[in-house]
């Protein structure tokens, strides 16, 4: 193998990296759909199917229902409310009132900095507008649960912090692999270049019986280009001026 062209691919790969990297380097999950959010790599989470189940109780005292408002009152509420009327999230408090601790409208996918869970999130003004709930539902993949289970992780004044296992809180694939334009472009490059060389190589062997450097197809010109880029960008820095140019 020739040195020049050994360089020629090493700028390739250095370019490669350069476009591909940035596109998976992102593993934030954009909502897409109060029940989906979709990442830049195509993977994504789908709780869809759970809002056909019944809804899922923690500790009989908080109640969730995956995607869509439905009366969440509790039986036990002591008043004639209307507050868990239509919410997608209810909890049942120590004076056996039902709170609402978020619409499904309200919903949104967080992933705390130093971790890849994600947080379904929920941030409800309470009627009067004094206290803001937060409930923040860390979805964990369990591949082999039957059931979808809701846990109370911690209650802490008005942060509520609920785990959800089920297996369909996994992280999947939602969209086709999607490759960037600059990604497309780099491999025809890689692709066109091995044909071009490989090729070129073959055809000068089998036509031109071509041994040794004469297997590079147009070789003046390849060995001529460093020189040329090399002139180009010393012309560039030196402030395109004919007289440095002339110099050189
Ligand atoms: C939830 O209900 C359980 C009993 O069902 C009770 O032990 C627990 O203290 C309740 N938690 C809250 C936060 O009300
Ligand atoms: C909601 O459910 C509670 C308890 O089951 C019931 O008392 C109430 O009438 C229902 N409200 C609506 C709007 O369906
Ligand atoms: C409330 O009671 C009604 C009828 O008694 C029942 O159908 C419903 O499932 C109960 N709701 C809850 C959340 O327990
Ligand atoms: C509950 O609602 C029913 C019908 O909506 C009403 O007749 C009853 O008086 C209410 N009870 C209370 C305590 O508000
Ligand atoms: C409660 O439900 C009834 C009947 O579905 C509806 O007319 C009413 O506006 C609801 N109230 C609230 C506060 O959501
Ligand atoms: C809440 O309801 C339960 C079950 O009916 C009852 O045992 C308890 O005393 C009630 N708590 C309050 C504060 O009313
Ligand atoms: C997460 O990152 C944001 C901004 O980068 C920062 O303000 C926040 O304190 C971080 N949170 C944690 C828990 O590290
Ligand atoms: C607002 O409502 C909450 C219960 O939802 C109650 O504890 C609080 O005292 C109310 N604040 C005002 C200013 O009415
Ligand atoms: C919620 O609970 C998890 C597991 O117990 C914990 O790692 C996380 O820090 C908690 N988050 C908040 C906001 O309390």
């Amino acid at each position: 193998m020739n040195i020049k062209m050994d360089l020629c691919y090493l700028r390739l790969l250095i370019l490669a990296i350069f476009v591909i990297f940035p596109c998976n380097s992102s593993a934030q999950c954009i909502k897409s759909t109060p029940c989906t959010c979709i990442r830049e790599d195509g993977m994504g989470y789908d709780i869809t199917s759970l809002n056909n189940k019944k809804y899922v109780v923690a500790e009989k005292n908080i109640t969730f229902s995956p995607c869509k408002n439905s009366n969440l009152t509790f039986n036990l509420s002591r008043f004639n409310e209307t507050e868990c009327n239509s919410t997608s999230i209810c909890w049942l408090n120590a004076k056996n009132q039902s709170i609402d601790l978020g619409k499904f409208e309200e919903g949104v996918w967080e992933s705390p900095n130093d971790s890849k869970n994600v947080n379904l999130v929920f941030r409800h003004n309470s009627a009067n507008k004094s206290i803001i709930y937060e409930t923040k539902i860390n979805l964990i993949c369990c591949p082999n649960c039957v059931k979808s289970i809701l846990n109370i992780d911690s209650i802490i004044g008005t942060k509520y912090n609920l785990t959800l296992l089920s297996s369909k809180t996994c992280l999947i694939r939602l969209k086709s692999l999607g490759l960037s334009t600059g990604s497309v472009l780099v491999i025809l490059l890689c692709v066109f270049s091995s044909l071009y060389f490989i090729g070129g190589a073959v055809a000068l062997k089998v036509f031109r019986g071509a041994v040794g450097l004469e297997l590079i197809p147009n070789y003046d010109f390849w060995s001529d280009l460093p020189g040329l880029v090399r002139d180009g960008v010393a012309f560039t820095f030196s402030g395109c001026s004919i007289v440095s140019y002339e110099r050189i």
